[in-house]
């Protein structure tokens, strides 16, 4: 896996992150409140968002939901969550290995978190983590990018606040073979460019659900979002099931 925070100007500056991504008033959390509801008919009584970033969605989501934990492997962005959301419970952990020895009743992994998990080994290690959260039931929205859909992926982000005014374009270069997705942006600030890179691994449908299938999981629907920074994504949402009673015979 290419972990390449230091290139990132939101990863290293966190306030930023919740300014070039304003959430279309929430429009993340409150999918994921619509979609509880549709398939357990109320809010979850406890969920585990991993990749949570600056804690932004759990925030929210807290809102409903009395017992909520996020989890980013990201240091700065843990410190800053527990600066603005102290109030909630929030890990240092990296997806692939995390283990907090207990099971939620919704799990969540917005913002292609996943996608930076770039090897299979390390997808299937972080759907094992996921599973290792789950009890039979558990219902798991993963944010991922559509590989049929990333000509819809954001090209433009501005910051504008009274300290920084920057503007920025995205260029994206797919290695088809990899499935990979390189992001290049470049920031133009009055003090000069900045750079940041990121790559994003693209899974098609029938193999994530290979992956989810390997640890139990299975997909109930997928759903999209419209909004600028989400046009591209495709909100997969499966249940853990019960692994204990007998496989039928094939
Ligand atoms: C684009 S941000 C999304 C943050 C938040 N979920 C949101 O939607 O606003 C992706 C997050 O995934 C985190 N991340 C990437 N790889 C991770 C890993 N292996 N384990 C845990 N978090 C990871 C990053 O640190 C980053 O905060």
């Amino acid at each position: 896996m290419h972990r390449q925070p230091d290139t990132d100007l939101l990863y290293r500056h966190p306030e930023l992150y919740e300014v070039v991504y304003d959430g279309d008033n929430h429009a993340v959390p409150r999918l994921a409140e619509t979609i509880f509801t549709e398939r357990l008919g109320r809010q979850p009584a406890s969920l585990l968002d991993i990749g949570c970033g600056t804690g932004r969605d759990l925030e929210y989501l807290a809102k409903h939901i009395p017992d909520v934990a996020g989890v980013d492997h990201q240091q700065v962005m843990i410190d800053y969550a527990r600066q603005r959301r102290g109030q909630i419970d929030f890990h240092v952990g990296d997806m692939r290995t995390l283990r907090l020895h207990r099971t939620f009743e919704a799990i969540t992994c917005f913002g292609y978190a996943l996608a930076n998990v770039h090897a299979n080994r390390d997808i299937d290690k972080a759907v094992a983590t996921f599973a290792a959260h789950s009890a039979p039931g558990t219902l798991l929205i993963l944010e991922v990018i559509d590989p049929l859909r990333t000509d819809k992926l954001p090209r433009s982000f501005t910051i504008d606040i009274p300290d920084l005014r920057a503007d920025a374009i995205a260029e994206y270069r797919q290695h088809h073979a990899q499935q990979l997705l390189e992001r290049r942006r470049t920031w133009r600030r009055a003090q000069g460019l900045v750079h940041d890179h990121v790559t994003f691994r693209l899974l098609y449908p029938k193999e994530l659900e290979y992956y989810l299938d390997n640890h139990h999981f299975d997909i109930l629907g997928a759903h999209e979002l419209r909004e600028k920074h989400n046009a591209a994504s495709a909100f997969v949402v499966a249940r853990y099931r019960d692994n204990t009673a007998p496989e039928e015979p094939p």
